[in-house]
């Protein structure tokens, strides 16, 4: 159960703050809730986290929840729904504060539970969504391109690993900006995928090809160079990219599993290709942006892309409890079946 004071209230509306405060200095009992889990989010990240977890532990998740019961000074009311990391639990006592993760690498704060406001959602941009384009994926998205790639027209914008939840959107945003999007994937199918998305040209890759085979298809696919890079994968994609790079190009560092995960660790030093091209390079941790102004303005911008149907944001729906593991393992072992966003519906 967290205890730890609220300094930093996240995505907890202005409204809640007073309750949570008063939660806080009070007996914890008294700020509890019974949530019941109606959504959870596998998610590559979830990778280091599982590791870390102890034996006994529940397994953590972000997840979307109902409150079905809430002492006198508990953050939210029964009735509300809310988006937080509650983990592979079908139910959950709860304050919904903030909480710290403090893994082998870095500390990672969870936000506090985020109230979902019901009318934000719709059959046009379901619930579920709130663990996809109007949740992490999509603030990850939205945010590395509203404040850190500056993507125009004429721009070839490279995505590696990106038929999930947060290639697809990039692809799909700095399409309707004006750039020439080049994605990686894994499979044939996916590239079709991303293709019907609007992709200008997608470059089959599995980790394992030779780099050689890559080098070239890359090459062909961005013939003026590369200007942007947004990337999944690291690897051996990441070690040709940067040697394609642009005068000013920019590269946000998203996630690595190719090297994280898959051990693509032996490659060259990239370092000397961003001298001449002065190539800036930014690592995206989208829980800096995680503030109400910025789910309002996610909310407004890219909701309003996906309601007119000018962005597609699909997900791949597993169902019931008992395969939240088998969901997440899907991740590694038949991504070929997942598109977008990976959900379990409980
Ligand atoms: N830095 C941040 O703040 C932040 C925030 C959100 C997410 N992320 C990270 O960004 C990445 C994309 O997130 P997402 O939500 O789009 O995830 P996702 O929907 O699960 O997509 C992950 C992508 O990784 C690719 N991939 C490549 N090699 C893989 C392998 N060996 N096993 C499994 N997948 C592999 C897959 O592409 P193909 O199958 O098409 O190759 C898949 O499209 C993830 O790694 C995630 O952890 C970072």
């Amino acid at each position: 159960m967290a205890t730890r004071s609220v300094t930093a209230l996240g995505g907890i509306s202005a409204s809640h703050r007073p309750r949570i405060e008063a939660a806080e200095s009070g007996k914890e009992s008294i700020g509890e809730m019974l949530l019941k889990t109606r959504y959870v989010s596998v998610d590559p990240y979830l990778q280091g986290i599982a590791l870390d977890t102890p034996l006994g532990r529940h397994m953590g998740a972000d997840s979307i929840m109902e409150v079905l019961e809430a002492g006198p000074r508990a953050a939210h009311l029964p009735g509300d729904l809310v988006q937080g990391f509650g983990g592979w639990r079908s139910h959950l006592v709860s304050t919904g504060t903030e909480s710290l993760w403090q893994t082998g690498t870095f500390p990672m704060v969870f936000p506090a539970f985020r109230r979902l406001d019901p009318r934000w959602y719709d059959d046009a941009l379901p619930l579920a969504t709130a663990l996809s384009a109007m949740g992490g994926p999509g603030m990850t998205a939205w945010g590395t391109l509203s404040k850190f790639l500056t993507v125009g027209a004429g721009d070839t914008l490279v995505i590696s690993g990106a038929s999930g939840a947060v290639g697809t959107l990039v692809g799909q945003l700095a399409r309707l900006a004006g750039a020439r999007v080049v994605g990686t994937t894994s499979s044939p199918q996916k590239a079709e995928y991303l293709l019907r998305l609007g992709f200008d040209t997608v470059v089959v890759y599995r980790q394992g090809d030779s780099a050689e085979s890559v080098r070239d298809a890359l090459a062909r696919a961005a013939p003026d160079g590369v200007d942007r890079y947004f990337d999944n994968l690291g690897g051996a994609v990441t070690d040709v990219v940067f040697s394609l790079l642009n005068v000013g190009s920019q590269v946000a560092v998203c996630w690595q599993w190719a090297t994280q995960v898959g051990q693509d660790v032996v490659g060259p030093r990239l370092l000397p290709y961003i001298m001449f091209t002065r190539t800036t390079v930014r690592g995206i941790f989208s829980l800096e942006w995680f503030t109400d102004e910025n789910w309002q303005a996610l909310h407004t911008e890219l909701g309003g892309r996906v309601r007119r149907g000018e962005v597609v944001c699909d997900h791949t729906l597993h169902h019931g409890f008992d395969n939240i593991p088998a969901a997440y393992g899907s991740l590694y072992h038949d991504r070929g079946a997942n598109l977008g966003k990976v959900l379990v519906e409980l």
